[in-house]
């Protein structure tokens, strides 16, 4: 794509208990956030380290919830399921009414977010690109969502989403997934090697893989820090976004 992607969105909530069935308010704090992080006019980019500065990428992709749903009905972009399960896993359970949850709408043309209850401290997960329609979209704990309501520190400012939208479009932690050594790569060129995840949100510089002086670049959404430790896409992670919506999701931006 040229210019900017705008890509419909379909939230479904899941819950059980009252508070899981969270606010049009919390919903739309979260659409905000997407639509700064996404551009590069999140607030917090302050907090990246100067040596880093010109990594910091416009991600040119916009998020809205769909208005039309896919019997091309008005819509609010929403829809709430009461649900019997008292928490999902990474199992995709919560993305089939069989298993308590509810049915994707196309995933061709919509990104399907559900928000529920998560176990096992889990905040959230994502399918890449290519993979069976069934489950594709991303899961959401309801607390680590958007930036009001049940959304609870440190995971309180929108960013898991992000991260799974970063997954979604083919991103891969920045560590490279090998654990803590220095031979994995996110297969993204302008990103330090680095050796594990970084939790909390370190001082930097903060060194590993004989990365020094800079160290790793632990301001990034691919990173494990808190949400306000994480702010910012690189060029090339961008490029490799772009690709895929110009590619394996190229019919999804409007
Ligand atoms: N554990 C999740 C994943 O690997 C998300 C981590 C998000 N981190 C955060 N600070 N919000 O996909
Ligand atoms: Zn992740
Ligand atoms: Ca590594």
């Amino acid at each position: 794509f040229s210019g900017v992607a705008r890509i419909p969105c379909v939230v479904h909530v899941v819950w059980k208990t009252p508070a899981q069935n969270i606010s049009q308010a919390q919903i739309d704090s979260q659409l905000d956030v997407l639509n700064h992080d996404f551009r590069a006019t999140n607030a917090d980019l302050g907090i990246v380290p100067a040596p880093f500065g010109g990594l910091v990428a416009d991600a040119r992709i916009e998020f809205f919830l769909a208005t039309e749903d896919p019997n091309g009905n008005p819509t609010s972009g929403i829809t709430r399921t009461q649900t019997t399960r008292t928490s999902f896993g990474t199992d995709d359970g919560v993305k089939s009414s069989a298993s308590g949850g509810i049915d994707p709408w196309p995933t061709d043309r919509y990104l399907n977010i559900w928000v529920c209850q998560l176990g096992g401290g889990l905040l959230g997960y994502a399918q890449f690109p290519g993979g069976p329609a069934e489950t594709d979209g991303v899961v959401v704990l309801h607390s680590g969502f958007g930036t009001n309501g049940t959304a609870a520190a440190p995971f309180n400012l929108g960013r898991t989403t992000t991260h799974e939208i970063g997954h979604y479009l083919n991103l891969f932690h920045i560590w490279g997934d090998d654990g803590t050594g220095c031979s994995g790569t996110d297969e993204v060129a302008d990103t330090p090697n680095q050796g594990g995840p970084n939790f909390g949100v370190p001082t930097f510089p903060k060194l590993s893989c004989s990365n020094g002086p800079n160290g790793d670049l632990f301001v990034n959404y691919m990173d494990y820090t808190d949400d306000r430790g994480m702010v910012m896409f690189t060029h090339d992670q961008v490029a490799r976004m772009e690709a895929c919506l110009d590619t394996v999701r190229g019919s999804l931006p409007v």
